[in-house]
């Protein structure tokens, strides 16, 4: 819920912007630590998910590790006083540059997901005089059941390796000096909701440690990516996933060796009901048998609903008057950059604040200027309530 001073606020500012609630931010980060210290395990945040800095600021000052993507999120995790042993490093298409960067970083893990990846970390490792943790990055075939789009983990995706490749991994490993296998990584898919998915992840990956290990390898963790889902539909009544269900089920299907270490790398999980973006409805105008709200943002702000076709729930801050059939779209010139169709709003005219929800993940990162607009701002409550 945004509070009417709150809103008050919003109407001295130039739209659109996110806005972060860090109070809510704070509460899901101590849910997070009290369900995973319960079993000991270590918690990465996904930095892709948000990287705005007031947000890393809190995430960080909790002491949870990072899962990077680029050698940009390693460094900006960097200034944030992650140390680079709790930081993982993932991606398909890692550069040389940024292997480069990580290997000066000395990182947790190399999250690897192809054998020509591993033979080009060897070398620059030994260019450098160094051994490079790495954990492979395995396809372990299983259904996330969530948008094709976010789906990771079956075997027609790009990402891992898959169980054919196994035999021929194990061969060429020792061969390798400069690296050493730590563990092995898995990432199924992102919005997960059925969490009897991390139950079927569990049980795959018994099976597959357990070949590794038969090959003689020491596994010193195993890291079950992220995936977690949160609730789009009730962010108000429900803005906190179901944390003790998702480290339990690993508690209860893992089987962990002693002193094998369990990693998981959450993202939207952490940031995703703390952000909203705010809009200005620009126009109301009468379209066939529908009005459009037409607002001040659009897809270069928040593209989850054009590309994931994702609902967020949208509020007018500003009227209380009867509700209306509407579609909300945005002011880009593209018949996609639609954020919601045929939805009950309160009558809404120009010049109204709307507020759409659950934008806190995958939000402002995946922003761009397209059309050349200004790429969007952001304040946080603190900020809010010091001005
Ligand atoms: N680890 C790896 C290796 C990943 O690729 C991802 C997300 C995560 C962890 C974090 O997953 P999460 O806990 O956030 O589900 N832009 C899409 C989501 C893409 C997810 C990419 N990978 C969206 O807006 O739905």
């Amino acid at each position: 819920m945004i509070d009417p001073k709150t809103i008050s606020q919003f109407q001295k500012l130039e739209t659109p912007f996110y806005y972060y609630d860090l109070d809510l931010l704070h509460k899901t980060l101590s849910k997070i630590k009290s369900e995973s210290e319960k079993y000991g395990y270590h918690v990465h945040y996904a930095v892709k998910a948000n990287a705005n800095d007031k947000v890393l600021e809190t995430i960080f000052s909790q002491n949870l590790g990072a899962d990077c993507v680029s050698g940009n999120e390693i460094i900006k995790a960097r200034t944030h006083g992650v140390p680079g042993s709790k930081i993982a490093f993932a991606g398909v298409g890692k550069t040389d540059k940024e292997i480069t960067t990580a290997l000066q970083n000395e990182i947790f893990s190399f999250n690897c997901e192809s054998i020509p990846e591993i033979e080009v970390i060897n070398e620059l490792a030994g260019k450098m005089g160094k051994i490079a943790p790495i954990a492979i990055r395995i396809n372990p075939n299983v259904d996330p059941k969530t948008h094709k789009y976010i789906t990771t983990g079956l075997n027609e995706n790009k990402f891992g390796v898959n169980h054919w490749d196994f035999e021929k991994l194990s061969k060429l490993i020792p061969s390798f000096n400069h690296i050493k296998l730590t563990g092995l990584h898995f990432h199924i898919g992102s919005q997960i909701t059925d969490i009897s998915v991390f139950q079927e992840l569990s049980q795959k990956i018994n099976t597959i440690s357990k070949w590794f290990e038969d090959q003689g390898f020491n596994l010193q963790h195993i890291n079950v990516g992220g995936g977690l889902g949160i609730d789009y539909e009730n962010p108000t009544s429900n803005p906190l996933s179901d944390f003790k269900a998702y480290f339990k089920a690993f508690n209860d299907h893992l089987k962990l060796k002693p002193n094998q270490e369990l990693h998981v790398e959450l993202g939207r999980s952490v940031v995703g009901q703390c952000g909203h973006l705010i809009t200005k409805v620009l126009y109301v105008k009468e379209g066939l048998n529908i009005k459009f709200l037409i607002t001040d943002a659009g897809m270069t702000e928040l593209i989850r609903p054009m590309l994931y076709q994702a609902e967020h729930q949208i509020s007018n801050l500003t009227s209380k008057l009867p509700h209306q059939t509407y579609d909300v779209v945005g002011p880009i010139c593209e018949s996609t950059d639609v954020f919601a169709k045929g939805i009950d709003l309160p009558g809404s005219k120009r010049g109204d604040l709307l507020a759409i929800h659950s934008a806190g993940a995958y939000g402002e990162v995946m922003a761009s200027n397209y059309n050349l607009r200004d790429i969007v701002k952001s304040y946080t409550n603190i900020e809010l309530t010091q001005s």
